[in-house]
């Protein structure tokens, strides 16, 4: 099997228009991507898919009946207090260590120490790697120092345990030369702010959200009093969450600015666990659904120690991770399905003084709901396809390909005359005109067919329809399909049924 590289796929991104270092000419910004011309189509397909999925079309719950979820916008800036309330002003924080020497800073749970077997009693030296350090830096930097590069020789700290934390002194922080120049970890809280109106005080200081959700709970009284809804529902959102995260790392997997596509499933507590097994199962099936592959997901239940504080009293969190090609072996998350119990709205109701219970007109019984939360990343999907789409083919004059489904692709099909003559470019162009009104599709009149075809490859566009002499005489066009490059002649009329069919699959 061909393996997948990072640096391929990054480069591929960049070249054809997916995602862009944001502020490229100015030499980027450590953590923000643009997402270029064919990169906010993906996102847009995704996106629109989720929607359909949680709101114009979910699914039938598991008493037979369809789930009622509405949809939400709300404001990327709330008042302050909101952010108080929900614990994130307090509670959002990361453990982080400095570094003296490189002046570098480091999440503390995102650092693993190695112990050399090897090292004399007493004299213990540690390595700190951060833990997504691909192997080879590891044997390098081992190297260097004059360890062994037999990572089976070490034995493997959790940075958080005591044994390194109380021995900072021998330990060797990832970039640095010298031993003993990592601080204590200290708090470090994550969310941005800014200054609302003129004056830069602290009264005035507001947060940009690090995630959706609280939106949603801001707006629990409105949509009961403004829609028919009725318990169990939800409320979704999709929308940008800004985290100055310490480590962006891995291209858009962990970014400052991103983008979340969350649902709040309110229900009472007794059923919290009914529908935290069918909102798992449901979006397991979406992920697959849009061509993630069985064997790169993987389902991870959250250890106590790593609950966020709002879920640390219910049934927990449940992940669905995906083996991207930076973690692999190993898996990274994609989205969390929590039971963030009455938490969320019991601190609002406390905090502004509003109401926020559920009445039941039937039974006449006011409680505060709990809620089920499947929150997944929108940009962290788009890299999850991306990955998995991407297929080297050495067979191939563009040595790799895209293989999304035809819902997901950016383009559905490329309108290509084979050559630039009077006769195949009008054809081609009224091809063109009347799919476009229904389906993304690209005309590519320029270059030879074999690079016009290289690039539809590489951008995964999954049918190429060519205009050629035939087509005058008998109203044929050819059809190449991408990952096979097989190709069958239709009739010109009928490429919008063809594709039409082929968006069913
Ligand atoms: N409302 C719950 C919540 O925000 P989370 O696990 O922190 O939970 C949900 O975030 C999802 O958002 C994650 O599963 C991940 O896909 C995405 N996400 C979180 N932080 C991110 C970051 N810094 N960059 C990109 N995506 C991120």
């Amino acid at each position: 099997m061909t393996t997948k590289d990072m640096k391929d796929i990054v480069a591929l991104c960049k070249r054809r228009g997916f995602v862009f270092p944001a502020s490229d000419i100015y030499g980027g910004i450590n953590g923000f991507w643009d997402y270029g011309p064919l990169g906010v189509e993906l996102k847009n397909n995704l996106r629109d898919l989720w929607w359909k999925a949680m709101v114009t079309c979910p699914p039938i719950g598991p008493d037979g009946a369809p789930v009622e979820i509405v949809g939400l916008d709300s404001s990327i800036i709330q008042n302050p207090k909101a952010w108080e309330a929900s614990g994130h002003v307090g509670g959002f924080s990361d453990p982080m260590m400095d570094c003296k020497e490189t002046k570098l800073r480091y999440r503390a749970d995102h650092l693993v120490a190695y112990l050399w077997k090897k090292s004399e009693p007493g004299k213990e030296k540690f390595v700190a790697f951060h833990q997504e350090a691909e192997e080879e830096e590891k044997s390098r930097r081992l190297k260097k120092i004059g360890f062994s590069t037999d990572l089976a020789e070490y034995q493997k700290y959790d940075f958080n345990d005591p044994a390194i934390l109380g021995n900072l002194a021998n330990v060797l922080g990832p970039d640095a030369r010298e031993f003993g120049t990592l601080t204590e970890p200290k708090q470090f809280n994550l969310m941005f702010h800014t200054f609302v109106g003129a004056t830069a005080g602290e009264d005035n200081k507001a947060y940009l959200r690090p995630e959706t959700a609280q939106g949603i709970f801001l707006n629990f009284k409105n949509v009961l009093d403004s829609s028919r809804v009725k318990m169990p529902f939800g409320i979704a959102q999709i929308g940008k969450a800004f985290r100055n995260e310490v480590t962006p790392r891995n291209f858009i997997f962990r970014s400052r600015e991103f983008e979340q596509m969350e649902m709040e499933w309110f229900c009472k507590g007794e059923d919290a666990k009914k529908w935290q097994d069918f909102w798992f199962k449901e979006r397991v099936k979406f992920w697959k659904s849009l061509g993630l592959s069985d064997e790169n997901l993987q389902i991870r239940n959250h250890d106590q120690d790593e609950l966020s504080h709002y879920a640390k009293a219910g049934l927990g969190t449940a992940d669905i991770e995906y083996k991207f090609p930076f973690t692999a072996p190993d898996f990274g998350e994609l989205e969390g399905i929590a039971h963030r119990c009455d938490f969320d709205l019991t601190q609002h109701q406390k905090h502004s003084g509003t109401k926020l219970e559920y009445l039941d007109q039937t039974t006449n019984e006011r409680y505060i709901p709990h809620v089920i939360e499947p929150a997944a990343g929108l940009t962290r999907g788009v890299l999850a396809l991306i990955c998995e789409a991407y297929t080297p083919d050495p067979g191939r004059p563009s040595g790799v390909y895209l293989n999304f489904t035809p819902s997901m692709a950016p383009k559905k099909a490329a309108i290509l005359p084979l050559t630039a003559k009077e006769e195949h470019v009008p054809t081609a162009t009224k091809l063109y005109l009347a799919l476009r009104e229904e389906f993304a599709v690209d005309l590519d009149v320029k270059q030879n067919i074999g690079k016009r075809y290289a690039r539809q490859d590489e951008i995964g566009t999954p049918y190429c329809f060519t205009i050629d002499n035939d087509t005058a005489s008998d109203g044929s066009i050819t059809v190449r399909e991408r990952n096979t490059m097989a190709q069958e002649r239709i009739a010109l009329d009928k490429a919008g049924d063809f594709l039409r069919e082929k968006m069913k699959g």
